[in-house]
């Protein structure tokens, strides 16, 4: 299991039991990043080291794991395919703390404020490459369209946030898009994986895709609450970047159209010149006018949803692992 320095996986957190279910698995998926990691290059070894050490939760591999054994798979190659999972996403992380300006990671500095955001690129670059290598060492087609889809919406997602920020008129319709292609498509590809793997009927394969991308939309609501909310000794990353970016996340988008004409100008003028100097003015307004609560909401309809997208998967211990990961989604803190 991984401890990571800000947000240990202890006690009572419901992510301990569900790393214990499967931790031979999760041993051998962190061994294999391990490995993985290797180049030549030592500023790739150490950047890249420096960032998979610090921790994060292996949300999206446990997902993997999970979605597979659910599904009665007997074989290796989740392993493998849980690794390629978390090397894509530690390259999404790096990329986007560069885009997003945000010097905090996993409870450390993040790589671009120690090495730049030139090293930043390239590794997360090296990172995408190397999770190719090991999709190809798999070996099966249907997998290599899966990830190349997944990640071409990936690109297009943080490309569409790009495009909307500062913009205070950015619609819940067009943020909820972004959200899905930056994130959700992720975890769905995760849980496809994993059904893909166990030889499920088709049914059983688009059941778990779709809880995968309902957990993952969850999972990117509250982590646009948490961005106000949170502590970010808990989170391992600074409050109020989404706001220093002048992203129009739900709870934003929210108070804008429900708020009075004085709450509405406090939250545009704030996203129109982005920057951490009326945080404060900003998070009473998204508390009072109701958006934190909105937004916890929309997470729990998600919730729902993929609990009842589940309902096509036979009972088992794993199963069961996979509710209590969708509700984690929304309960976190980290
Ligand atoms: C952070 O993901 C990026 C989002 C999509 C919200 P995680 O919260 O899974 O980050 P780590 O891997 O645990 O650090
Ligand atoms: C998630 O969005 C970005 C990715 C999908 C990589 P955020 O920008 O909100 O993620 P954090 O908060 O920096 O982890
Ligand atoms: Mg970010
Ligand atoms: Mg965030």
């Amino acid at each position: 299991m991984i401890a990571s320095p800000h947000a240990p996986i202890v006690g009572d957190d419901p992510l301990t039991a569900l790393h214990m279910l499967v931790a031979d698995d999760m041993q051998a998926v962190n061994s294999l990043i391990a490995r993985r990691l290797n180049s030549d290059v030592v500023l790739i070894n150490e950047v890249a080291r420096y960032i998979v050490n610090s921790g994060g939760k292996r949300i999206r591999p446990l997902l993997l794991i999970l979605s597979a054994r659910a599904l009665q798979y007997q074989g290796t190659d989740h392993i493998d395919l849980a690794a390629v999972i978390e090397f894509i996403h530690t390259a999404t992380l790096l990329h986007d703390d560069v885009v997003d300006g945000s010097n905090l990671r996993r409870g450390q500095g993040s790589a671009n404020s120690v090495w730049g955001n030139e090293a930043s690129v390239l590794v997360g670059d090296f990172l995408y490459s190397r999770a190719f290598q090991m999709m190809v060492d798999v070996n099966s087609m249907r997998i290599m369209e899966i990830m190349s889809d997944t990640t071409t919406v990936i690109s297009e997602g943080e490309v569409m946030q790009l495009l909307n920020c500062q913009n205070p008129d950015t619609s819940e319709q067009e943020y909820l898009r972004v959200i899905h292609a930056k994130t959700a498509k992720l975890f769905e590809a995760a849980a496809r994986i994993g059904a893909v793997l166990g030889n499920s009927s088709r049914t059983q394969e688009q059941a778990m895709a779709s809880f995968g991308c309902y957990l993952g939309t969850a999972y990117q609501l509250i982590d646009d609450v948490l961005d106000y909310s949170g502590s970010a000794e808990a989170t391992g990353k600074n409050l109020g970047d989404d706001l220093a970016e002048g992203k129009p996340t739900l709870p934003i988008i929210y108070a804008i159209r429900n708020g009075t004409p004085a709450q509405a100008k406090v939250i545009r003028d704030a996203i129109l010149t982005g920057g951490r100097e009326n945080i404060d003015a900003v998070i009473e307004t998204v508390e009072s006018t109701g958006a934190m609560a909105y937004t916890a909401g929309a997470a729990n309809t998600q919730l729902e949803l993929a609990l009842q997208a589940l309902k096509a998967i036979p009972p088992s211990a794993h199963k069961e692992a996979l509710q209590t990961l969708a509700q984690f989604a929304v309960s976190r803190v980290h």
